[in-house]
């Protein structure tokens, strides 16, 4: 049977074209500074997100750890919304490798309400972490992939550099937000001091992530991956395929978002109130099974060859990514239907 894979986007196989482009790669010593792959492909994105350096890192985690090494002292607090990737699933990293204080706002949708990003500033005083770094993870995983609009990044950037802090963008998903909302990526990136993405969930590598900022911040960036043992040789591999996945991956995503729309208007058919449809913003929905047993619900749909994943007592999602078609979608949707009148 095949299988219809929804769990997340990281689940995307590389294409041929990627895989020919692996295989034909011009390769170095990539910690010699000698990998003439890796350095196109930092020049590359480093241009397209308007920023003067970037460093390709083997996973967003560690994008994310290091760049939150760099940015901050320890001791020192990070406003952050309190389900982002680097609270929930770093493995206690920023308190490991950094040292710092997680101060947490919540924001159903993804984005922190300035006001309460001005309190935890505001109420700074020396006996509390020194707020040193705001971060914004955009499309908020967590939250259904919402979309933390350019105005809503700009009001807590302003607030931000006020205070002398700097801003960190987890952008693993920001393709998917510039074409939501046909914003640049570097109008985003023109907002925080270095941010972070990845190649390897909506866009279909196997491998990697990027970060981008300023020269100096990437030399020491690369300081901080060497001493996480993210230092790689013949690099190039990697990054011919995440060359292939940026330039072919990104137009694309429009279809991950109406895939995802579709699913959410036929589970929300099937269940009425189990997922609205209009916070469907890019290529996650959530769905909420009310008073069934979801791990019941992912099950019965496994079992139709259709993988959903369940993130909360009662909710599961669904992820759209290169490797999902119009007809897979609506697999999953018969699926749905059906589980719902068995259970
Ligand atoms: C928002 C966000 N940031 C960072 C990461 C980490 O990426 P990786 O799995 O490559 O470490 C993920 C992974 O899903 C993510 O969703």
């Amino acid at each position: 049977m095949e299988v219809v894979e929804l769990r997340s986007d990281t689940f995307t196989t590389p294409t041929p074209e990627m895989r020919r482009a692996m295989a034909d790669a011009e390769v170095g010593d990539d910690l010699w500074g000698e990998d003439p792959t890796a350095i196109a492909l930092e020049g590359h994105c480093a241009a397209l997100f308007g920023k003067e350096a970037g460093l390709f890192v083997p996973s967003g985690t560690m994008g994310n750890e290091a760049s939150l090494k760099v940015l901050t002292r320890p001791g020192d607090g990070v406003i952050v919304e309190s389900t982002a990737h680097l609270v929930l699933y770093e493995r206690g990293g920023p308190g490991v490798i950094s040292g710092v204080v997680l101060r947490m706002v919540d924001a159903p949708d993804g984005s922190m309400d300035p006001a309460s990003v001005d309190r935890l500033i505001g109420s700074a005083n020396e006996h509390t972490p020194r707020p040193a770094l705001v971060w914004i993870e955009n499309t908020h995983n967590a939250r259904g992939g919402r979309v933390v609009a350019l105005e809503d990044v700009r009001a807590v950037s302003r607030l931000a550099r006020a205070a002398g802090m700097r801003i960190f963008m987890d952008g693993a998903r920001i393709f998917n937000a510039s074409v939501a909302t046909e914003t640049p990526v570097a109008d985003y990136a023109a907002e925080v001091d270095a941010l972070s993405f990845c190649f390897s969930k909506g866009l279909g590598a196997p491998v990697g992530s990027m970060v981008v900022g300023s020269s100096a911040f990437i030399e020491e960036l690369r300081g901080v991956r060497q001493m996480l043992g993210g230092g790689m040789r013949q690099v190039g591999v990697l990054c011919a395929a995440a060359r292939v996945a940026i330039d072919t991956g990104v137009e694309r995503l429009v279809e991950d978002h109406a895939n995802a729309r579709r699913l959410a208007d036929g589970f929300a058919d099937a269940l009425p109130g189990s997922v609205d449809p209009a916070l469907v913003e890019t290529n996650m929905v959530f769905v909420d099974v009310g008073n069934r047993n979801v791990e019941a619900v992912v099950e019965a749909m496994a079992a139709e060859g259709v993988r959903v994943a369940s993130v909360g007592p009662s909710v599961f999602r669904a992820v759209t990514h290169r490797d999902v078609s119009a007809a897979d979608v609506e697999r999953a949707i018969s699926a749905f239907v059906r589980t719902v009148r068995a259970q």
